[in-house]
């Protein structure tokens, strides 16, 4: 008798990804590795260099960065007390102290929820001021946010980012890290991108201004849903972000931060807008861009693209000069954007029609070479020239067990093999070997090098780009 003999049978459970997580898969993922790689190269020509941050951090660091009242710090981030540093905090009564004494130890860990508040860590710890000014960094990675799931909306998600930090707030600056983006979009050839652009003020104009529109929504606040009456104590200018359309005849009427600002910070802006007409960078002004993250000073800006519904905002950025000081640094002026990588190629499937008409967004899926072998000297031979196929670049399938060559090709043909290489035994003692077109159904009787010629003229007349001068 078995030994579960007798009891109910229990079903295993089955798992399931996260509400909010998800799995990545080929081919999707070569379209992935694509749009990272190409970031590597645009963001690598533009003089930056990458920082990798671990992805979880002291929450208070998230919490000072991007502000305790902000959505992200108050409802969406994943936290989970430090096990080792609180017992012995507590035990030893070490509660108090400055927040750089308490930092290395605070009892608080959260998953970080955007990258730039811990670029700026790095940029303190590792006294990156001592480097020469500024300093710019890229990042890539996973992201965690509780937000409600939707389409272009995960709890996982990921970012693609840049920081410049250190040097001088000149307005060239914001202009550059703006035309990088779009240099980054155009190589990918993301349709229907939009620049939206602001300035939201500095520390000597904003506070101002978010009194005036304070005391402007107090006179509408009946007229408001939930969300922004609570805003105008918390974060007034958050209601100008509401999506909500019986607000947008009230928001509209709203006093325009453009007509606030400084001197200093409108002679900012005007630059910013010359430096991105000289780059060429088409943009649009608008007034009501003001971010959910409270470092954000002077210019803000978002870009959306086509095909993504509500969750457009495919990068979001802007100046935040103070941050670094916040966080225990020295003055430092600071710039950034991230992308969100899951939208970006999101968009870029709603548009694969036109990317694969140009042959740049075609992802191939299917092996070059399926290798039908049959026999033990075969299997030898079959191992040999894989080998020397994948070395040459080739992507190579090569089955595990001897098959019959119909069954064979039937795979090969399954798997979107563009040739089956059948090695027989004939074909091993005479030393010409056939490959087999399949779409097609052409064969021809190779040597071993004229075959390996052969796939990479094929190769070369599929792909201009790989043929030599
Ligand atoms: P953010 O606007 O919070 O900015 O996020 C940037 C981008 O990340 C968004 O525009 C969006 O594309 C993507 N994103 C955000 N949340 C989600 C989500 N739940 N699911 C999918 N995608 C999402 C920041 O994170 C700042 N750190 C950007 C920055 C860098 N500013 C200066 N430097």
């Amino acid at each position: 008798m078995s030994e579960g003999a007798g009891k109910k049978e229990e079903k295993p459970r089955k798992f399931q990804a996260i509400r909010g997580t998800r799995d990545l898969l080929p081919p999707e993922t070569l379209l992935w590795n694509r749009v990272e790689q190409t970031a590597h190269e645009v963001f690598g020509t533009f003089g930056y260099g990458e920082i990798r941050v671990p992805i979880f951090e002291p929450t208070e660091l998230f919490a000072r960065a991007v502000g305790g009242e902000t959505d992200i710090v108050s409802k969406e981030m994943y936290t989970f007390s430090n096990p080792k540093s609180l017992p012995a905090m507590v035990r030893e009564g070490r509660t108090e102290g400055t927040l750089a004494e308490m930092l290395p130890e605070a009892e608080m860990i959260s998953l970080r929820p955007e990258a730039t508040a811990s670029v700026c860590r790095a940029y303190i710890e590792h006294n990156m001021q001592q480097q020469p000014q500024p300093v710019k960094l890229y990042y890539m990675g996973p992201m965690f946010r509780r937000e409600r799931p939707q389409k272009g909306r995960y709890r996982q998600f990921y970012q693609i980012g840049a920081e410049v930090l250190g040097g001088s707030d000149a307005p060239a600056i914001d202009a550059e890290v703006i035309e990088m983006v779009m240099t980054f979009f155009g190589r990918l050839e993301l349709q229907g991108v939009q620049l939206d652009i602001n300035s939201i003020g500095d520390r000597n104009c904003r506070p101002k201004y978010v009194e005036l529109l304070r005391a402007e929504l107090l006179k509408v606040k009946d007229k408001l849903g939930p969300d922004s009456q609570r805003r105008i104590e918390t974060n007034p200018l958050r209601v100008l972000d509401s999506k909500l359309e019986s607000e947008q005849a009230i928001i509209a009427k709203l006093p325009h931060i453009a007509d606030h600002l400084c001197e200093e910070c409108a002679a900012h802006y005007a630059a910013v807008k010359h430096q991105l007409e000289m780059r060429g960078v088409i943009y649009r002004e608008n007034w009501r861009l003001v971010r959910g993250l409270d470092y954000y000073m002077r210019t803000t800006f978002e870009i959306t693209a086509q095909g993504l519904g509500s969750q457009n905002a495919v990068c979001g950025g802007g100046r935040y000069d103070g941050l670094v000081e916040l966080l225990g640094g020295p003055p430092t002026k600071g710039i950034g954007f991230a992308i969100g990588e899951d939208r970006l190629i999101l968009s870029l499937q709603e548009s694969t029609s036109s990317l694969s008409a140009s042959g740049k967004g075609a992802v191939a899926t299917g092996r070059d070479v399926y290798i039908a072998w049959m026999g033990e000297r075969a299997h030898a031979t079959a191992i040999r020239a894989a080998k020397d196929l994948r070395k040459a670049g080739f992507s190579v399938e090569l089955p595990p067990v001897e098959q019959k060559f119909g069954k064979a090709l039937g795979q090969a043909d399954k798997l979107g093999a563009k040739y089956a290489l059948i090695l027989g035994d004939n074909e091993v003692s005479e030393g010409l070997w056939t490959l087999k077109t399949l779409a097609d159904g052409s064969q021809a009787k190779l040597t071993e090098p004229d075959l390996l010629n052969f796939l990479k003229r094929e190769k070369a007349k599929a792909d201009p780009s790989l043929r030599s001068g």
